[in-house]
């Protein structure tokens, strides 16, 4: 059984051997982690899971983003990165990170979450393509996927997203 929690400053290294071990080598040259950039992961939010010895067997971060529209703008929640240690994957434990994270996102009164992804995963979660919203080229606008997290959560949301602050 792994137990969920927040991630803490002291975890910060370990997850980031974690992402290097899961994705491939330079994961940060990616055009999403300039969304990132000197911007502190949502704290609260991101979650570490680890086992009963301490062992870490996955992480999931969230950044805020805002969508810049014409004439409105919107805050977000970027989801990602999210990673299970190899010796973990197939368990549930992905699953639990995504579903437990995203209700305390609820919970603490954030309108949608987006992220850039498999579709062919993320769909289980109820994320869709989202029509209209940018990320910094070269995405792939069909990795681009939405979830409400409040009715019509993206309804009428269009724009490019841009970094928290700017
Ligand atoms: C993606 C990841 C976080 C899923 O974690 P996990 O704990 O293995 O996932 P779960 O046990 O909750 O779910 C497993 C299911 O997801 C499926 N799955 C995993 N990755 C998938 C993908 N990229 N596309 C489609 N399905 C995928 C598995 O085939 C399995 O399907 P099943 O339920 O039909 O058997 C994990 O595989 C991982 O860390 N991968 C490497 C890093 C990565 O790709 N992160 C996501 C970035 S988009």
């Amino acid at each position: 059984m792994l137990e969920l929690r927040a991630e803490q400053p002291e975890d910060r290294w370990e997850v980031e051997a974690l992402y290097d071990l899961c994705f491939a080598p330079g994961r940060e040259a990616l055009s999403s982690y300039r969304l990132r950039d000197d911007v502190p992961p949502v704290t609260g939010l991101s979650q570490v899971a680890r086992d009963p010895d301490g062992i870490l067997g996955g992480a999931i971060r969230f950044w805020p983003v805002h969508i810049n529209g014409v004439q409105a703008r919107w805050d977000a929640l970027l989801l990602g990165p999210v990673a299970v240690h190899p010796t973990r994957q197939g368990e549930g434990l992905g699953g639990s990170l995504i579903r437990d994270s995203l209700a305390q996102a609820q919970d603490s009164g954030w309108a949608r979450v987006m992220l850039v992804g498999d579709a062919p995963y993320y769909q289980r979660f109820g994320f869709e393509r989202l029509n209209g919203v940018e990320m910094p080229p070269p995405t792939n606008p069909d990795r681009v996927l939405g979830l409400d997290l409040r009715p019509d959560g993206w309804k009428g949301v269009s724009g490019q997203v841009i970094r928290w602050g700017s």
